[in-house]
């Protein structure tokens, strides 16, 4: 039994794809549940235009706007590993959700558009890996169109991201002239075929480097000679692959493709699921909690309210850390002191939610709340009664005054803002001397403006006035009894507190940051609220 246990833990792989939006997260979504034989044929199931419509039941005003607002696990096999890949909202949907969707994985896919490098969205989300130290996995994205200089693109992941990189492959070409990726360990080229468009059965085929003459007959002499410069350019500048490098995510390995026309990206899936982790140990306040050796326990990492208007129901999707999770089993919540029975246990493919009786460290599941979970809760076997480290807060980029619409309605207006703050879709803030007629909402992706005024009016009948505000940055201020009138910074600046009384301040813009930091020697300000 004990041997089961762990061969099913340590089968698992759970990671998130992070990328700015386009870069093509969907496209090699798709293809690596072809591989792992989910759908026939990629784009089919999660097209955008028909995920769109699937997801969007769960919530009213996905329909009216067309997008997704949740996120979603897609669970599949393939070559004995058991895939959990963590949806991470992107685009207009980007919220707090996308950064806590990351506290769940194991590892990260960073994709990224080879004609445009590291971009904006890409550096927030890395920022949060980073921060954990998880595996970074690089896949360098539509090597069919035309892409920017290789050494370039390696050399800005490294210096904007601040982490060392070790390409696997090495494209050859781009665009009209992408002609394969050459195989560094194998010393081998995988030749570029687009027949394979959309379905696994292309033909492969691979060429040694050795194989001189073959090789130029298919790619050409001039390409052959460009690369066989740039490879010894490269062996002789780049990292060597180190696992424990990777480990820490300190080192992350890059592969080129094209998931599009799907080339590069089973060989990047084989080496992947090598070299990422099944579940990793969890720190708790009663040390680190091993996945296979403890029982049962997971952590609340998103609620999502309404999935069902007509039961107004919530869903906490919770991360399995350790042991096995049986259906209908009494565990210990934590933060709330009592013993709860994990009821309507639910997976989730795509649009298509159905019951688990069984789930291992590494899985997902949805969780029926009645309202009692919080992000970041833990729960446990009511002999452990551990608590993992909290899911920090993450500096919202938005912000946005708000008041109700109509004074006599003031109950459910704080009703509804608080259930919304605690679902952690918004952050309310306070004026120093102000009470709750009157917030300060930050939010990670605008859409939540909308969000919270459609949700307080359908579910709470109560219209608001929301005045946008200008700044675009927020920070804790981590000093211990700091005397707020004391802190002079520009004029832009202000001063505000969140529900627990905790100091903050508000920034327009990043050098006002610096200039406050300069001015006020010893100041310390995080990105990033643990408490
Ligand atoms: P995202 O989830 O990261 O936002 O990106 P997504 O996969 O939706 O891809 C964005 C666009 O880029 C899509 O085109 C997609 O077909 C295209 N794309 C993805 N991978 C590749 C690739 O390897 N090569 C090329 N040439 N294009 C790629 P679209 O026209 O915007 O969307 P759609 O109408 O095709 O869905």
């Amino acid at each position: 039994m004990a041997s089961d246990l762990a061969s099913e833990i340590k089968k698992r792989r759970t990671f998130a794809i992070i990328s700015h939006p386009d870069a093509g997260k969907t496209t090699l979504t798709e293809k690596f549940l072809l591989y792992g034989g989910q759908i026939n044929l990629a784009g089919s199931v999660k097209g955008k235009a028909t995920a769109r419509h699937a997801v969007s039941d769960w919530m009213e005003i996905e329909k009216e706007r067309g997008i997704s607002v949740t996120s979603s696990v897609l669970q599949f096999e393939y070559n004995g590993c058991c895939i959990n890949i963590l949806d991470t909202p992107g685009h207009q949907d980007f919220s707090e959700d996308t950064y806590r969707t990351l506290m769940a994985a194991d590892s990260a896919v960073m994709v990224i558009d080879g004609g445009k490098g590291v971009e904006a969205q890409t550096r927030k989300l890395f920022k949060v890996c980073g921060r954990r130290g998880i595996p970074i996995f690089t896949f360098i994205n539509k090597m069919d169109r035309e892409a920017r200089d290789t050494f370039d693109l390696v050399d800005e992941i490294e210096k904007e991201l601040g982490i060392a990189t070790c390409p696997v492959n090495w494209p050859i070409g781009s665009g009209k002239e992408f002609k394969g990726v050459y195989d560094r360990a194998s010393k081998s080229v995988l030749l570029f075929s687009d027949t394979q468009k959309g379905t696994k059965e292309g033909k492969e085929e691979i060429i040694p480097v050795d194989d001189r003459e073959r090789l130029a007959e298919k790619i050409g002499e001039e390409a052959l000679d460009q690369l066989l410069g740039e490879v010894e350019l490269l062996d002789g500048a780049s990292v060597e692959f180190d696992q424990d490098e990777v480990d820490h995510g300190r080192l992350s390995p890059v592969f080129f493709g094209s998931a599009l026309t799907n080339f590069g990206v089973e060989v990047f899936l084989e080496n992947f699921l090598k070299m990422t982790s099944s579940p990793l140990p969890r720190v708790s306040d009663q040390g680190v909690i091993d996945p296979v050796e403890r029982p049962f326990s997971a952590f609340v990492f998103k609620i999502q309210a309404n999935m069902n208007k007509a039961h107004r129901d919530r869903v906490a999707f919770m991360r399995i850390c350790s042991g096995k999770f049986d259906a209908g089993m009494d565990v210990w919540h934590v933060q709330g002191g009592k013993s709860v029975r994990l009821s309507q246990p639910q997976q989730m493919m795509a649009d298509d939610r159905h019951m688990v009786n069984e789930a291992y460290a590494g899985d997902i599941i949805g969780i029926f709340d009645p309202g009692i979970y919080s992000i970041g809760d833990t729960l446990c076997m009511p002999e452990d009664k551990f608590r993992f480290s909290g899911i920090p807060t993450f500096a919202p980029e938005h912000f946005a005054r708000v008041r109700q619409v109509d004074t006599m309605k003031r109950k459910q207006f704080v009703k509804g803002v608080m259930q919304i703050a605690q679902e952690g879709a918004i952050q309310i803030f306070q004026e120093l001397s102000g009470g709750m007629e009157e917030i300060i909402v930050g939010v990670v992706g605008v859409l939540q403006f909308e969000v919270l005024q459609y949700r307080l009016k359908n579910e709470y009948s109560v219209e608001i006035r929301l005045e946008q505000l200008a700044y675009e940055h927020i920070r804790w201020i981590k000093n211990k009894d700091v005397d707020l009138d004391r802190i002079t910074g520009t004029s832009d600046m202000k001063k505000i507190q969140d529900l627990k009384g905790n100091p903050l301040l508000l920034f327009v813009n990043s050098w006002s940051i610096g200039m406050t930091l300069d001015r006020n020697e010893g100041l310390i300000l995080e990105e990033f609220n643990e408490e």
